[in-house]
């Protein structure tokens, strides 16, 4: 995982950073008071956004990062191949995309190789840093697929 700045970034990246950071103010969160955006493009080039929106039955849950997935899915396109994912992070080690989260993305990002971008927001919604990291990093032994069948 190796940290990065906005200004080094591609125009494509500062926007998916800047998008997941503006749809994060859409999170539905009043139980964890905990928001998460992210933003993606897919491999059609097409920009899809998601938020958290959590629910009285917590395990109903949705995370940003399978809304912004989920949209693209439904958009007819089975991969991406960049996520920016905004969410707050002020201790030591960055806030990361969780377990099941990062099993979400592998469903479409088969190689591993998708850039992730993490920007870590402080309590006033700062941008404290960004980290940029993929998956063969974040989940080098993804479940598969093939495992099932
Ligand atoms: N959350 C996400 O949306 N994505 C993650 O990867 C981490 C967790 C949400 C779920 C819940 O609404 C809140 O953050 C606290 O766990
Ligand atoms: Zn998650």
């Amino acid at each position: 995982m190796k940290i990065t700045d906005l200004n080094s970034l591609s125009e494509i990246d500062k926007s998916l950073i800047y998008k997941a950071i503006e749809i994060r103010q859409s999170a539905y969160a009043p139980y964890s008071g905990y928001k998460v955006g992210a933003a993606l493009t897919d491999a059609a080039g097409k920009i899809h956004t998601g938020c958290n929106i959590e629910s009285a039955v917590l395990t109903l849950t949705s995370h940003a990062e399978m809304v912004a997935i989920d949209s693209m899915v439904k958009s007819v396109c089975l991969s991406f191949n960049r996520i920016a994912i905004a969410l707050r992070g002020t201790g030591e080690s960055p806030a990361t995309p969780c377990g099941l989260c990062r099993q979400k993305m592998s469903e479409f990002d088969k190689s591993g190789n998708s850039i992730i971008l993490i920007a870590n927001l402080d309590d006033n919604d700062q941008l404290i840093n960004i980290h940029e990291t993929s998956l063969k990093e974040l989940l080098p032994y993804p479940f598969g697929g093939d495992n099932i069948g």
